[in-house]
């Protein structure tokens, strides 16, 4: 009778560690769906490059590299380092909500694109901390998806997808606006 209590013990314990370790992976899996991102953001990219007329301080970035010659029309091998303003409201004068530093190296032959590389600066109330997107940028699609390979900070270890969407390219005053949809799959 003892020992029939005991193996029945065993036996519920057995099933509640596989009941446990089954549930986790599920979770694991289940967690990650398109459309219930974890932590969502919209935010607004502004950059003036440097050239012309438009120079720093108010420039935001610049050319550090020269494209190469004859290697395709569309800048090939030509490098931008920027730190430029992110806010929440598309409106330039708006107050900040990050910056937005690191660059882009166009690297499309025959066609545009280039490897963009972006870690948002986060210091207000709302978030500190920092996000990197890191991914390729083709010109020839209307939304671009990237990944957010990583975060620290409130964001720390986060990963997801970011939806750049160029809003607004003015070549007279040398500025883009950029609106950057971050979903988040990953929050710790
Ligand atoms: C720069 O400014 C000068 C003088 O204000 C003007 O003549 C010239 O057209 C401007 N150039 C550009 C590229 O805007
Ligand atoms: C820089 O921005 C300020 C304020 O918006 C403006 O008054 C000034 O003319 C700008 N300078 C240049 C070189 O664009
Ligand atoms: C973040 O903001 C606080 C308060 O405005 C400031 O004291 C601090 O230097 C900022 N930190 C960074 C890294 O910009
Ligand atoms: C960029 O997007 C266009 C349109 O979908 C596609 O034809 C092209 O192959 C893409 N370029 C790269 C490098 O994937």
């Amino acid at each position: 009778m003892r020992r029939l209590t005991a193996e029945k013990f065993s036996l519920f314990f057995f099933l509640l560690l596989l009941f446990v370790f089954s549930y986790s992976v599920l979770a694991a899996g289940k967690s990650i769906r398109r459309n219930k991102p974890c932590n969502r953001l919209v935010l607004h990219l502004h950059e003036i490059i440097r050239q012309g007329n438009y120079t720093f301080p108010n420039a935001t970035s610049a050319a550090v590299t020269k494209r190469v010659p004859g290697l395709g029309s569309f800048q090939f091998g030509e490098m931008y380092v920027f730190d430029n303003l992110v806010t929440r409201d598309a409106n330039p004068h708006s107050p900040q909500a990050a910056r937005a530093r690191g660059f882009y190296v166009y690297d499309g032959k025959d066609s545009g694109n280039d490897l963009y590389m972006i870690t948002l600066s986060f210091n207000s109330t709302e978030y500190t901390g920092t996000l990197t997107i890191l991914g390729t940028n083709n010109h020839s699609l209307k939304t671009r998806d990237l990944p957010v390979v990583g975060g620290t900070g409130d964001f720390f270890m986060a990963r997801g997808v970011t939806t750049l969407e160029v809003d607004v390219i003015d070549f007279t005053t040398s500025y883009f606006r950029l609106k950057m949809d971050i979903k988040l799959y990953e929050c710790y």
